[in-house]
């Protein structure tokens, strides 16, 4: 069974209806990257901190997955599917996706501060200041926030250095080391690169460009992958 090894980033949820980072009207327009979403933020202001990911967990309760989530559940008919995600959102789950590794964390979670080894799921949408793990320590959000080691990132370039086909569906590239992980994949093997404003990337063999949205190209390109 050829493997195709998925990269997808906030782009891919968008058309569900969550808002991406860096396009108008991203999210860290309205949020500076300082104030809530690094260490030293959760040590100035927690409850800031809590919140904001609390109202993104609020309203990842209320979207469901699109097309483009779907097309790659439905892959899996004939392929072995690795998808590598950015996103914090369950929504490859929803739709059906059997592996799934979450490189900067999932919303739905939380993890002790005291041992990052005690994860917990988050029922709900709220993750309080109060909330405590196992071991009596507060929780925070199960997110890797700007600055800190990003732990998933070896299996990551596995997945990537084995991949048949490789897709990038929906970032923009500019977080390292997710970034990178396209130059892990065997020159000879076929890339595609899905985001309305692609670029084309120098140096990488064998790309294929899709200017489009990932809810139209890549069903269409799911279904062009599963006649093959
Ligand atoms: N289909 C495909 N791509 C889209 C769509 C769509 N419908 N809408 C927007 N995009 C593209 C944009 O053109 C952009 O290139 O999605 C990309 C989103 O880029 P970012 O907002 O930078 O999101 P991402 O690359 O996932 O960010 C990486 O940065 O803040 C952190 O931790 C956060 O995981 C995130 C990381």
């Amino acid at each position: 069974m050829k493997r195709i090894v998925v990269l997808t980033g906030a782009g891919i949820s968008a058309e569900s209806g969550i808002r991406t980072f860096r396009d108008s009207g991203g999210l860290w327009e309205e949020h500076r990257i300082e104030d809530v979403a690094t260490f030293d933020a959760w040590r100035r202001n927690p409850a800031l901190v809590m919140e904001f990911y609390n109202q993104r967990r609020k309203q990842l309760l209320e979207v469901k997955p699109n097309p483009a989530h779907y097309a790659l559940a439905k892959l899996e008919q004939k392929y072995d599917v690795q998808i590598i995600t950015q996103n914090v959102d369950d929504l490859h789950e929803r739709a059906g996706s059997s592996n799934i590794l979450h490189l900067h964390g999932e919303l739905r979670k939380s993890r002790s501060t005291s041992d990052d080894s005690l994860v917990y799921d988050i029922n709900g949408w709220e993750l309080k200041l109060g909330d405590r793990c196992e071991k009596g320590s507060q929780l925070r959000p199960h997110i890797v926030w700007f600055g800190e080691a990003v732990p998933m990132i070896e299996p990551a370039s596995e997945l990537a250095a084995s991949a048949d086909i490789f897709m990038v569906i929906g970032t923009s590239l500019n977080v390292y080391p997710a970034a990178g992980l396209i130059h892990y994949v065997p020159a000879n093997n076929v890339k595609y690169l899905i985001d309305p404003n692609a670029f084309p990337l120098s140096g990488i063999k064998n790309l294929f460009v899709m200017q489009e949205k990932a809810g139209i190209a890549l069903p269409k390109l799911a279904e062009e992958l599963l006649s093959a």
